[in-house]
């Protein structure tokens, strides 16, 4: 019994939402290969793509697998194949593809006894090993699609929010290397009440906006006073591609996850084009190689 799953790339933080707010992407990410074995526990037989550990305590998909193994009363083990299309590093979840791609196969494999919460959670795991805390930001949209928030971390509460259906995001990624860990260790640890109440303000309308479709509040929303000013230093041209994405009529932009990619999100697949032009000028202009991706959001 085997099962081939899509494991999509992810975009955390969408500005206002630190560790809270996350989406997942429709046509970017990794191809998994799951399949039952009768043999017990996790063997990562193949990775394509990237050169990643094969040691399944080493790899975020034998990680969070193992997690759910012993969780389960299921006395057999899985055999993994990772085509990975998602490099590591570049701020659109490629540890979570991977974690929630195999937690999510194998559930189905095994007639789902987990519900996506516990997928959630065991995905985790992967991700605590990655980037040495135990976010879910990337992990819960991988598993629930489209747009989620992390309500509560204790206990784990996650919310599915609905997409507008003209939503489309432009992501690039420069081609440099930004551990997460790394990119967490330069952030404050606290932040003033000011910085707070701007914050909440726009997390609050950035869920409203979802809800309501109204496309012009979802970019009045997606604003970021504490990470960005900090994290965009290591990216380059940063504030030369937001500008130029916004003079293109995205609704906002931003920094995809840990960086260095940075995500658009537009109103319409055309606008989303012309965000991604604007992109790539910017970067071919000052010869930086990057990747480029437009996507649908679901
Ligand atoms: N919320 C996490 C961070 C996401 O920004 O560090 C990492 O992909």
């Amino acid at each position: 019994e085997e099962i081939k799953v899509f494991c999509p790339a992810t975009i955390a933080n969408v500005s206002c939402g630190f560790d809270v707010l996350g989406l997942a992407l429709d046509s970017v990410g990794d191809q998994m290969t799951v399949r039952k074995t009768s043999e017990n526990g996790i063997r990562i037989t193949k990775i394509t793509g990237q050169d990643l550990p094969l040691a399944t305590e080493k790899n975020v998909a034998g990680v969070a697998g193992t997690a759910l193994l012993e969780k389960s009363d299921y006395q057999g083990g899985f055999e993994i194949e990772i085509d990975k299309r998602i490099k590591p590093g570049s701020g659109i979840g490629s540890s979570a593809a991977s974690s929630a791609g195999a937690v999510w196969a194998m559930n189905e494999l095994l007639n789902r006894p987990f519900s996506d919460l516990e997928l959630v959670e065991f995905a985790m795991q992967g991700e605590k090993m990655a980037s040495d805390v135990a976010h879910a930001d990337n992990v819960a949209p991988a598993i629930f699609g489209g747009f989620t928030l992390v309500r509560s971390y204790e206990p784990l509460d996650i919310v599915s929010i609905p997409t507008p259906s003209e939503l489309y995001a432009t992501v690039i990624h420069p081609q440099i290397e930004i551990k997460t860990s790394d990119s967490r260790k330069i952030l404050k640890t606290t932040i003033s009440m000011q910085q707070g109440i701007q914050q909440w303000g726009n997390l609050g309308g950035l869920i409203a906006g979802l809800f309501k479709n109204d496309y012009d509040l979802i970019g009045r929303s997606l604003h970021d006073h504490i990470v960005e000013p900090i994290r965009s230093i290591l990216i380059p041209a940063f504030d030369e591609i937001k500008t130029n994405a916004l003079k293109s009529g995205a609704l906002g932009s931003g920094i995809s996850g840990s960086g260095p990619s940075i995500f658009a999100l537009s109103r319409g697949e055309k606008i989303a084009r012309h965000v991604a032009d604007s992109m790539t000028d910017t970067y071919q202009k000052i010869g930086v190689d990057f990747d480029i991706h437009i996507s649908k959001i679901n």
